[in-house]
């Protein structure tokens, strides 16, 4: 399958002022209180991210990757600065505006998981689909179960829709955890060290399901990343050191990753 058209890719390059971009981070920053002291997290973030594209964040542990994955992603607010997704300001959005935007358009797959151990694959994976009102929800349960269902079947998981997390493997877990962040069909899917908990082999089966994704629906990926190989196979690849953006450069290509699917 061709790779969708994009607005602007690798080429266009980071900074806030790519009119192109789909999501944006315009001088964010984040600091936290610790008594007298203020952590300074974000030093003033700017990225362009075009649809479609696959970006990977390194840099050293403690340099500010999962704070501006959430930030991005509408999960925490920055001290300073703006996210802007399609020219809205997520931060502008009232509290409940903006939980919903989240809720529709963007996914979060994170290292350790967070499924819901008391609910099945298939009950986690329906979660995202269910916030609304009740008398919604159950009227929309059949077709949710039955996309839920779907998505298992996409990650390879159809055998083990009623299984509990704890009768799962951390692959199988990591699995079901991207069938619940693609469950409401999200624009851009948030990976925050998706591999990181993971050996080689269930590592690279979670790794060709998002290049799955984004190959064939154009899925926009932000990951997350210590592993080098795996960064180089993004688009393009962005070095955070001490909350600030000290490097950028271009990484694989859409071939690249698909051999990898391949092999
Ligand atoms: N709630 C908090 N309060 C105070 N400091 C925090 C808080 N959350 C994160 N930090 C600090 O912010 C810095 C960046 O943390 P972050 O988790 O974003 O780093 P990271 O690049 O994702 O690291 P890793 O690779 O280890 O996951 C760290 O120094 C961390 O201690
Ligand atoms: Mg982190």
């Amino acid at each position: 399958m061709s790779r969708p058209a994009r607005s602007g890719g690798a080429a266009s390059g980071g900074g806030g002022g790519d009119a192109s971009g789909f999501l944006r981070a315009v001088g964010v920053t984040r600091e936290y209180r610790d008594g007298e002291r203020t952590l300074r997290v974000l030093k003033g973030i700017d990225l362009c991210i075009s649809r479609g594209e696959v970006v990977a964040v390194v840099g050293p542990s403690g340099a500010g990757k999962s704070t501006l994955l959430h930030i991005l992603g509408a999960l925490d607010r920055p001290t300073g600065g703006q996210v802007l997704l399609d020219d809205v300001s997520v931060y502008s959005l009232p509290d409940r505006a903006r939980a919903r935007m989240r809720c529709e358009r963007v996914g979060f797959v994170f290292q350790m998981y967070h499924l819901m151990p008391e609910f099945s694959a298939l009950e986690n994976v329906m979660l995202p689909a269910m916030v609304d009102s009740g008398a919604r929800a159950a009227a929309r349960a059949g077709a949710c179960g039955r996309r839920a269902g779907a998505l298992l079947t996409d990650v390879g998981l159809a055998e083990r829709s009623h299984h509990r997390p704890s009768t799962l493997s951390g692959g199988e877990q990591q699995r079901v955890a991207i069938a619940r962040a693609l469950m409401n069909n999200p624009e851009v899917l948030i990976a925050d060290e998706p591999t990181g908990n993971l050996d080689e082999v269930a590592g690279a089966e979670v790794l060709s399901i998002l290049w799955r994704l984004n190959e064939g629906s154009g899925q926009t990926i932000i990951l997350a990343t210590h592993d080098r190989e795996l960064a180089e196979l993004a688009d393009r690849v962005v070095v955070l050191q001490d909350g600030a953006v000290t490097g950028e450069r271009a990484g694989g290509s859409a071939s690249e990753r698909r051999g990898y699917v391949n092999t």
